[in-house]
């Protein structure tokens, strides 16, 4: 059945997905998660996709976590479903994602962003954590992944004033890799996405992995685990071809194996 809160499309070894509830400003609500959650994992299991670009719309990447659905939760309910925890479901994703945000991304929008490897803004973007004016705090990573972005100082000023940031703040302080004219998001996401598509697949989705772990452990942990994997590398046959082919003095033709 095709998704309702979104537009999956692919392009060579591209996979782009649009979230779409213009009516909503793309709040993410349960039927979304679930789509998105399908859609990625479809991507993640497909050969042929080399990297996937996650966007919106103009106007909102996403501006929110759905208020009109959870406005009735109670305490018992939202702790016995784990509410927000299927959002792990995005972040577990192994091939690389960009995040392509133009307009609003806020509270779980701009978590969602910080679910994705590295976010491109259009100029138009604003990223915030309003959720201290709802009376509540960030839920989906809001707390965690801002702060590893940006620093405390920042991320504290962010999480309890609800201000948002433009997006030449937000990539003064890290949170955005490259800020482009709004016209130009999607066309430079897409050739980012090409570019790291191009490459070796199992090589890429490693130094996704490898980069991540940098959250996860201290630092001589996490050089081992890096020399293990580039170690890895050498069992492929596109190390073969990447080394070779610069050697021959050649463009490389990797076969993600
Ligand atoms: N949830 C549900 N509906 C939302 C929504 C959200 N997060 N954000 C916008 N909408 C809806 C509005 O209710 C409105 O619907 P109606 O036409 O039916 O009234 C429609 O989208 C358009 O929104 P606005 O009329 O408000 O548009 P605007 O241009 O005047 O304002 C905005 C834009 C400043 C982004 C404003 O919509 C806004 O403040 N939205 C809420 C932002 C927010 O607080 N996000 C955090 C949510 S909590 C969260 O995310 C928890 C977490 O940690 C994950």
């Amino acid at each position: 059945m095709a998704p309702k809160t979104l537009k999956t499309e692919t392009n060579g070894r591209v996979a782009i997905i649009t979230l779409n509830r213009p009516e909503a400003l793309n709040a993410l609500n349960s039927e979304l998660l679930a789509e998105l959650s399908e859609a990625l994992k479809r991507y993640d299991a497909d050969e042929k996709i080399g990297a996937i670009v996650l966007t919106g719309s103009e106007k909102a990447f996403a501006a929110g976590a759905d208020i009109k659905e959870m406005q009735n939760k109670d305490y018992v309910g939202a702790y016995l479903e784990d509410f927000f925890a299927g959002w792990g479901d995005v972040a577990a994703t192994r091939k690389p994602v960009i995040a392509a945000v133009a307009g609003y991304a806020l509270g779980g929008g701009c978590e969602l962003a910080m679910m994705c490897d590295f976010i491109i803004a259009a100029d138009s973007a604003k990223f915030g954590q309003p959720e201290i004016t709802l009376g509540v705090i960030p839920g989906m990573g809001g707390t965690q992944r801002l702060t590893r972005a940006v620093g405390k100082s920042k991320a504290m000023d962010l999480c309890l004033t609800g201000r948002m940031m433009e997006a030449e703040e937000a990539e003064r302080c890290g949170l955005v890799a490259r800020v482009v004219p709004a016209a130009e998001l999607k066309a430079t996401a897409v050739k980012a996405a090409e570019k790291i598509a191009s490459f070796s697949l199992p090589a890429t989705m490693m130094a996704k992995e490898a980069v991540n772990r940098a959250d996860e452990v201290t630092l001589n942990e996490g050089l081992r685990f890096e020399r293990r994997l580039f170690h890895s590398l050498f069992a492929t046959e596109d190390q073969k071809e990447g080394m070779g082919a610069f050697v021959e003095k050649r463009k490389a033709q990797f076969r993600h194996r």
